[in-house]
């Protein structure tokens, strides 16, 4: 075991050097722009796993982004371990607010900085570092997935599965795509959140108006839009749509005074909601308006508005149903419409909220591992975000353990400017990795399956 340490830490350089290549790929999957930048790096992910040792990589798609499976066959009686990351990632957003280029990476106080350094280009590194630690030979089957579209709600995802459902059969999945407690204490990911969005475009008029002419009579649509939005909360910040699911946190002190050094909340500025931050985050639902179309300043004019939409994304507490709150969602925005206005819901992605209970022989090994590689034991945290590969391959694995874990901090600000890796982590993420392969192929006498 002490061997593997060693080892992770000797590949590990040409494993950054690897990533640092992906980064500089531009593979936003949401941008159509970039959708050969997406084909380019699923290539350079299919190159990367077939020098590394896998004998059987392909690149697979089903109508959506390209997705990469790579297979090392299970020593007789050994159980196979599937490993997951993404190599798609988010747009950059403004890139005039990096300190360096979102897509080349740059290293800063012993983080690497750049779109994708962690979510998710970082989970394909750790599992490249934990199978080249093992000289390309470890003692389970490993199948390696890299999926093309998780930013983009993984649309294709359920026929990707059922067409190559036989070489994604696994007994362990891994998922290398959450965060950690902190940079020195790893998490063991227990719940992830749903997430279920629409857009909802309100029209009072087929042309603008004069705003004096019929102002004070005729009602313009963006007015309309944001006193229905406003009605999806209530004062407090409390989300106010009828029928949604509340879960149980995990058992964490979120220590409350983390919420504004880990989110740089402005002086003054409330949190919303009500509970503690670990039910708020994990346990209960949210809903975000991410976007919204209408007049811009620049180009407004004395003119009633009248068509005005918006993009809702609201977030599922485990256990509960995507599509049906989805469909809470739209009764509550038919509900609440204003002044008779025409209203219009398109639905977007849905993807289920998960929990795990972590009990037993693979998650005894993993803490293990953990233990071994951070000198820490893991916590047991939720996350707020959502991974819709994780109820979907438990479904049509329900034997299957999963297990959730990641390189992400709470430093690495994913999705938005100046996303970084910590570099450490990723050290510590692959040693845990390397170790946990070789506990669930029979190292040190454990026998975890
Ligand atoms: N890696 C994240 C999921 C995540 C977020 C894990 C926070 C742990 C903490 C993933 O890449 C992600 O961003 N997922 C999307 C999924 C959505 C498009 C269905 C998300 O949560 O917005
Ligand atoms: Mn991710
Ligand atoms: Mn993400």
């Amino acid at each position: 075991m002490t061997d593997l340490i060693a080892r992770v830490r000797d590949v590990l350089p040409a494993v950054r050097a690897d990533l640092e290549d992906l980064v500089r790929i531009e593979s936003v999957w949401a941008d159509p722009a970039r959708r050969d930048e997406v084909r380019r790096s699923a290539q350079a992910v299919s190159k990367l796993l077939s020098e590394a040792g896998f004998d059987d990589v392909r690149i697979v798609a089903e109508g959506g982004a390209p997705a990469v499976i790579a297979r090392h066959p299970a020593p007789p009686g050994a159980p196979t371990v599937l490993l997951y990351a993404h190599h798609d990632v988010q747009p950059e957003g403004d890139a005039r607010q990096w300190h360096s280029p979102p897509f080349e990476p740059t290293e800063r106080d012993g983080r690497l900085y750049g779109r994708g350094t962690a979510d998710d280009k970082a989970g394909i590194a750790t599992h490249l570092a934990a199978f080249r630690a093992h000289g390309g030979n470890p003692p389970v089957g490993v199948t390696v997935f890299v999926e093309g579209e998780e930013e983009s709600g993984s649309p294709s995802l359920a026929r990707l599965l059922a067409a190559h459902r036989d070489l994604l059969a696994a007994d362990v999945i891994v998922i290398a795509d959450s965060d950690n407690w902190s940079t020195e204490t790893p998490s063991l990911t227990v719940s992830l959140r749903g997430l279920a969005d629409c857009v909802v475009e309100v029209a009072t008029l087929d042309h603008g108006l004069h705003s004096g002419m019929w102002g004070g009579v005729v009602p313009d649509a963006l007015t309309v839009l944001v006193r229905l939005l406003a009605s999806l909360h209530d004062d407090d910040g409390n989300v106010a749509v009828a029928g949604l699911h509340q879960a149980t946190a995990a058992d964490v002190d979120y220590p409350p005074e983390r919420v504004r050094t880990d989110t740089g909340l402005l002086d003054g500025v409330d949190e919303i909601g009500s509970g503690t931050v670990a039910q708020r985050l994990w346990a209960k639902p949210s809903i975000t308006v991410i976007g919204i179309d209408t007049t811009s300043v620049a180009q407004s004019s004395n003119t009633l508005i009248p068509r005005a939409r918006a993009k809702i994304s609201m977030r599922v507490a485990p256990g509960g149903d995507a599509g049906e709150h989805l469909a809470a969602l739209t009764r509550h925005l038919e509900q609440h419409t204003p002044w008779g206005a025409q209203l219009t819901v398109t639905p977007g992605d849905l993807g289920e909220p998960y929990a795990i209970d972590a009990s037993g022989p693979v998650y005894d090994a993993a803490r293990e591992s953990f233990r071994q590689a951070w000198g820490h034991e893991p916590v047991d945290t939720g996350v707020g975000g959502s991974i819709p590969f994780i109820a979907e391959f438990a479904r049509a694995f329900p034997e299957a353990k999963i297990l959730v874990t990641g390189v992400e901090d709470p430093d690495t600000q994913a999705h938005s400017i100046n996303e970084s890796l910590h570099l450490g982590v990723l050290e510590r993420a692959a040693t845990a990795e390397a170790l946990l392969l070789a506990r669930l192929g029979g190292a040190n006498g454990s026998t975890a399956l």
